[in-house]
């Protein structure tokens, strides 16, 4: 039985019933010693196997260069697994069945023994489909993917051409470059041994239930879709806060910023969704074009569109929840005079028929007083007449909220007469809750995102021009700051909501930022 047929609803339909099913494959990880392994990945396909999603063979083989056997690296795998699962306790006879298919293989990336190796292992399987059907999953740096790719295709692991020699795909994750050049490097070397078809590129936001439900939220409701342009909405906001500093990540981040970090990627996967066109059918094809085509549908940023569009911010010192966080400058790894952001907003317009006019913004920053990721669609007033006459600028606009997450839901907010007998008005929200109508039942991302990228769905994954497209709009961001150093008013106390200039990008137009919604 599934939610919804527990709760009143039954399902009416289930997209996607009609998937070829998943054949018996092995997952390769590179890089597998690494922090995302075993705190995502390797969960992520425990809990696939608990509902018994995973193909009916399937073998997982971590390949790094330190030293370990095959048994160590379970032993380590359950360590982390028993932190980090997101059902606990571990079901036991799961694990057990599920370890049994986990290896190792010691090796150096670059290294063509290495891949001899891997392929003698692969053999061993004695299994065609677990020798030919791979999925190599690069949890490396960007900079090894040339190399990687260039070693399985000599090592004949990785065919261009799918069909006679099974199904290979090649799944890596951001950072996805640092600018266009690079990116565009970066794909000629993956697709150099590999058809765009076989590399999935990792957003994880694109695995979260939340950011799913955008394009069901929107194109199966009429109510909605019909208001979701420049004739209704007056404006959008697009927050992703965080409560938490840079802590160890300082080198990385010292190389990224928010804006390669979170908006190259995340925010406007996001804003590609809340704004495309429907697309002609649910296909991956399809889904992708429309995206695109929004992106590409997004004005270009000059210099001087730049200073007045975009707020970049720099945490100090300050505090959130109460506890004291040091400057992002005194961060570990972080160069004491660094002009890099932890805080960007901006104000994007969309020149296509939809939106023009309608302005989004974004903001997204490091030590923020909420962690908390919403879209609010906020909705023209009403004219200047009958209630809205009397009560003027303090009527509320009707807004649509879509709480990615934390409080997974939707809340829709209208004004209502407050009972009694004078006549008051106050805003009132319907809210959707994913909890209270699912169950507390949320997969993570990563395992969607495994099990499309063994199933072949692409839907999900982003296509090389739509990951172009996005550092065009970041490159011309950069080219505006033109590494000029931070400014005072570019500062922010740790637990405030950035610099006073992201109120006043806003203000220009009369608009203000709304504080992410805490249900209680
Ligand atoms: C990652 C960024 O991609 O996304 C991190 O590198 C950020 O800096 C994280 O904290 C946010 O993801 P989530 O799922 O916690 O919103």
């Amino acid at each position: 039985m599934s939610y919804s047929e527990q709760h009143d609803q039954p399902t009416v339909c289930h997209i996607g019933e009609t998937r070829k099913p998943v054949e018996p494959c092995t997952i390769v990880i590179f890089g597998a010693s690494g922090d995302l392994t075993a705190r995502k990945l390797i969960p992520a396909l425990y809990h696939l196997a608990k509902d018994k999603q995973m193909p009916p063979d399937f073998r997982i083989i971590g390949f790094a260069r330190r030293e370990k056997t095959d048994e160590t690296w379970r032993q380590e795998l359950r360590t982390a697994l028993d932190q980090f699962s997101r059902t606990k306790p571990v079901d036991e006879p799961v694990w057990k069945d599920f370890s049994a298919k986990v290896f190792y293989c010691v090796g150096d990336l670059t290294d063509a023994a290495a891949y001899q190796k891997l392929e003698q292992k692969l053999t061993g399987f004695g299994s065609a489909p677990l020798r030919k059907n791979l999925l190599f999953y690069l949890a490396t740096q960007p900079s090894q993917f040339g190399a990687v790719v260039q070693q399985l295709h000599d090592a004949k692991l990785l065919h261009k051409e799918n069909g006679v020699h099974g199904w290979q795909r090649i799944v890596v994750e951001k950072p996805f470059g640092h600018d266009l050049a690079s990116a565009h490097a970066l794909n000629a070397e993956l697709t150099r041994f590999a058809h765009e078809s076989q590399v999935c590129r990792i957003d994880h936001y694109l695995g979260k239930e939340t950011v799913q439900n955008i394009l069901m939220f929107r194109f199966s409701n009429s109510i909605f879709e019909r208001l979701w342009n420049r004739e209704s909405v007056d404006h959008v906001q697009v927050t992703v806060s965080e409560k938490l500093g840079v802590g160890e990540r300082g080198g990385y981040y010292e190389e990224a910023g928010a804006l390669r970090d979170m908006v190259q990627n995340h925010m406007l996967q996001v804003l590609s969704l809340i704004a495309m066109e429907p697309p002609v059918s649910l296909e991956a094809e399809a889904v992708r074009d429309e995206k695109v085509k929004l992106l590409k549908s997004i004005r270009p940023l000059t210099a001087d569109n730049v200073a007045k569009q975009v707020v970049r911010g720099q945490y100090f010192a300050g505090a959130v929840d109460g506890q004291a966080r040091p400057g992002y400058r005194q961060e570990p790894k972080v160069n004491p005079a660094s002009n890099v952001e932890t805080f960007v907003a901006m104000k994007l317009l969309i020149d296509n028929w939809r939106w023009s006019g309608v302005p989004f913004y974004l903001r997204t920053g490091k030590n923020l007083p909420q962690s908390a990721s919403e879209v609010r669609i906020q909705f023209r007033p009403t004219p200047s007449v009958l209630f809205a006459a009397q009560c003027g600028q303090n009527l509320d606009a009707n807004a649509l909220t879509l709480r990615l997450q934390p409080n997974e839901g939707i809340s829709l907010h209208f004004n209502g007469k407050v009972p009694g007998i004078s006549t008051q008005v106050r805003p009132v929200r319907m809210h959707f809750s994913y909890d209270a109508e699912f169950g507390a039942y949320t997969p993570e991302a990563y395992e969607r995102l495994l099990l499309d990228a063994i199933a072949g769905d692409a839907t999900l994954f982003i296509r090389r021009d739509e990951v172009e497209t996005a550092w065009q709009i970041v490159d011309s961001i950069r080219a505006g700051w033109n590494d000029k150093p931070l400014t005072n008013r570019e500062f922010y106390a740790a637990g405030t909501w950035g610099p006073i200039a992201a109120e006043d990008l806003l203000a220009q137009l009369g608009h203000e930022w709304h504080e992410p919604q805490v249900i209680k």
